[in-house]
Order: C-alpha cells, then sequence, then structure tokens
C-alpha cells in the first residue's frame, strides 16, 4: 500500500548566522520542485526568521518558529508570540521540544497553552512528545507518551486537532546518532495514532501526520519511512546541509512509493 506524502521538517535549533542561513534556505527551495509533494519546512532561529520567508514565500517550501509564547503580547521578556510567528512569515511552530522540556522546564501544562496559542492564530503546531532513556529502560515508554498527549491536547476539540502535527522524538534518539530501530518507533507511531482514535475517531487518526525525530539521515529515511505510521521527519543536525535535508525528503518520497 502506498503512503501519503512525505513531510520533512528542520529544525536548526541554535545554528545559522543570516548568511548561512539565506544559502541554506535558497538551496532547499532550488531543489524542491524536484520532490514531487513532498513537503519541506525550514525551522530557523527566530533571527533568520523573516530572511528566510523571503525566500520561501510562494514556493512549496514551508516555514516555522522553534517556539511560542501562549500571550499575544506583553511582559515576557525573551519571548516571542503567535502574531509575531505570522508577521515574521511562519505557517508552523515546534511546540514542547524535549530540550525546551529539559532546559527550559517546560511543562505538558505550558505545552497544552501554547498549543491553544498556536491554533488561535492560524499556526500548525508541531506537538513533540518523547521519552528519556531512563523512561524506556523502566518500561514506561507509553505511559510517558500517553501522559504527555493527554496533558499537552486537554480539551482541544476535533477540529483543531486535525490542524496538529505530531513529532515522536525519543530523547535518547537526538544528537546521538542512535536511531530508534524502524518497529521501536512504528511502536510508538501507532500508540500515538491509536489514543487519537480514542479521542477524535479513525478518520481523524487516519489523516493525522506524525513525524518521527532523533539521528535521521538520508541513509535511515528510506526504511523508517516504510513503517505505517511514520508520515515524515523532524531532523535537526542533518537538517543544517542541504544536501542531506534534502536526501532524507527524496528518501521517503521514495518509499512513499513503495508498495
Ligand atoms: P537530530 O536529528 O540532530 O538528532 O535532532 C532531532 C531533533 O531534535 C529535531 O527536533
Amino acid at each position: 500500500m502506498s503512503k501519503k506524502a512525505p513531510l520533512v521538517a528542520g529544525n536548526w535549533k541554535m545554528h545559522a548566522t543570516l548568511a548561512e542561513g539565506r544559502a541554506l534556505v535558497s538551496a532547499i527551495v532550488t531543489a524542491a520542485p524536484g520532490l514531487g509533494n513532498a513537503r519541506m519546512v525550514v525551522i530557523p532561529p527566530f533571527t533568520a526568521l523573516s530572511e528566510a520567508a523571503k525566500l520561501t514565500v510562494g514556493t512549496a517550501v514551508g516555514l516555522g518558529g522553534q517556539n511560542i509564547h501562549w500571550e499575544d503580547k506583553g511582559a515576557f521578556t525573551g519571548e516571542i508570540s503567535g502574531p509575531m510567528l505570522r508577521d515574521a512569515g511562519c505557517d508552523y511552530v515546534v511546540i514542547g521540544h524535549s530540550e525546551r522540556r529539559q532546559y527550559f522546564s517546560e511543562t505538558d501544562a505550558t505545552v497544552h497553552k501554547k498549543v491553544g496559542a498556536a491554533l488561535r492564530h492560524g499556526l500548525t503546531p508541531i506537538l513533540c512528545v518523547g521519552e528519556s532513556l531512563e523512561e524506556r529502560e523502566a518500561g514506561k515508554t507509553i505511559d510517558r507518551i500517553g501522559a504527555q498527549l493527554d496533558v499537552g491536547l486537554g480539551e482541544t476539540g476535533r477540529g483543531d486537532a486535525e490542524r496538529i502535527v505530531f513529532a515522536y522524538e525519543p530523547v535518547w534518539a537526538i544528537g546521538t546518532g542512535r536511531t530508534a530501530a524502524p518497529a521501536q518507533a512504528e511502536e510508538v507511531h501507532a500508540f500515538i495514532r491509536g489514543k487519537l482514535e480514542e479521542k477524535y475517531g479513525k478518520p481523524t487518526a487516519a489523516c493525522a501526520i506524525i513525524l518521527y525525530g532523533g539521528s535521521v539521515k538520508p541513509a535511515n529515511a528510506y526504511i523508517l519511512y516504510l513503517e505505517r505510521d511514520i508520515d515524515g521527519f523532524l531532523v535537526g543536525g542533518a537538517s543544517l546541509e542541504a544536501d542531506s535535508f534534502v536526501g532524507i525528503a527524496s528518501e521517503a518520497l521514495r518509499a512513499s512509493k513503495e508498495e
């Protein structure tokens, strides 16, 4: 059975000057027409968003921010709001990345408020979930992901839930070179889809986009994408080079056509 077209998002994290960002986005935009209906999204640091928007506007490449505050404006030094992200040209925003949870004390409750803010402002949330190594080794992976989804989604209704992209990123696979085995990733993706089915019904669950993230490279993208419930990737390190980022999209596209 062939699969839906892949979504491949590149989270640059705290990388790239303006000049580096321009070169990277230009190369990705140039490659996009060769990638059929695969969708690529670039997620630069806030400082490069406006410049990236100039290059992505009117192209098939989407643009996202790495974080959002739940209020629209106010005395929140260092934060950035939904209207600001829209103003800078964003369509997407990453919410609840494990680095935000780990280093900046984000909780499932703040993740929920951020999801609401993103939806309110017409941004597609990329809602990240994932277990630590300790949680995996203690057999608590599914419980942890379930709790992150329950609290992160809260009372979000079906219509809004259908606008969310989900990303499963096991913390132990991020930046470590240690990718989850395809079957390990699939087990959690299938659980996420099942959870969405419980909450919102089968059609919503079937259409949901669930990305995998954690040491994705062109060399492992094909085999991961063959898994039934993996709809694309959230890429860190390999999104900082156009060749590897585009290579991942191209491998996912190839796998999506596999019968
Ligand atoms: P790496 O691809 O560098 O492991 O990072 C994954 C990630 O955290 C994307 O958000």
